[in-house]
């Protein structure tokens, strides 16, 4: 595991755009796994900005998004087919046929989760994942539980995630109960993943996942296991990490 703590929500975004533009340069049709909410907003508009410059390039890649809300169809302003609209692809050169996010107006979810796993069995798997963790140490929906899901499936919202997503819609009743996410075997098959988190509340979700025993009550704490992953926070979401409690193998890194 690497920890990179960058300064601020800002450096911590444009390492993040920086080491995507990378994945992109190396293997131009790479299949990206990628995130909405609060904290990846930052790194899209850098990597919008990259693309202005001519600095990367999207034409051949392929997305996957990590869920989207049941009930919410694709133009609902609250879903995450939207946000990725309004928030990164309208304006970069993706083509809309690479863009898979799993569809939360289906009308049987089983099949949609089936068929979503499919095509990123199809597409020969995740190159590069970006994940955001919730204050509870959620990756994806797959929320803390005495088991979780392997595959993509249909979840049942946390009280807590609920509350923390209501900001985005009128009041806490409208906010769906449950989502299809990819499973956590969905996410930890990626080649390489970026776990970004930024802010005081992020802290002690992301000791725990950093430090301490792996356990489903805080499923992030399931990517200690994964051979390619990075961790980058900025300063306050690293507050709570205390250095000695790391692996021996984990490489920690503080940025000026
Ligand atoms: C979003 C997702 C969630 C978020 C997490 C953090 O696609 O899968 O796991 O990454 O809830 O959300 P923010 O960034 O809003 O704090």
């Amino acid at each position: 595991m690497r920890i990179i703590v960058e300064k601020d929500y800002h450096a911590m975004s444009k390492k993040a755009a920086l080491m995507v533009a990378s994945q992109i340069t190396l293997k131009p049709d790479s299949n990206l796994g990628l995130a909405t909410g609060g904290t990846p907003l930052a790194m899209y508009d850098k990597l919008i900005e990259m693309y202005r410059e001519d600095e990367v390039d999207f034409s051949e890649i392929q997305s996957f998004n990590l869920d989207e809300y049941c009930g919410l169809e694709a133009d609902h302003p609250n879903s995450y087919h939207y946000y990725m609209n309004d928030n990164f692809f309208n304006d970069i050169n993706i083509k809309r046929k690479n863009i898979h996010i799993p569809n939360g107006g289906a009308e049987d979810f089983e099949k949609e989760c089936r068929d979503y796993e499919e095509s990123i069995k199809n597409a020969r798997g995740i190159d590069l994942q970006i994940l955001g963790i919730g204050s509870n140490g959620h990756i994806g929906f797959n929320e803390p539980a005495e088991n979780l899901n392997v595959a993509t499936e249909v979840v049942d919202l946390t009280e807590e995630t609920i509350e923390a997503n209501s900001r985005y819609f009128d009041s806490k009743d409208e906010v769906p109960k449950k989502a299809i996410s990819m499973g956590m075997a969905t996410i930890l098959k990626a080649d390489r993943i970026i776990l970004l988190a930024s802010g005081k509340e992020k802290a002690e979700a992301i000791k725990r996942t950093v430090s301490g025993k792996i356990s489903t009550q805080v499923p992030a704490s399931l990517l200690q296991t994964h051979p390619q992953i990075t961790i980058l926070l900025d300063q306050e979401a690293a507050s709570l990490i205390n250095k000695d409690e790391l692996s021996a193998d984990c490489h920690f890194e503080i940025c000026k």
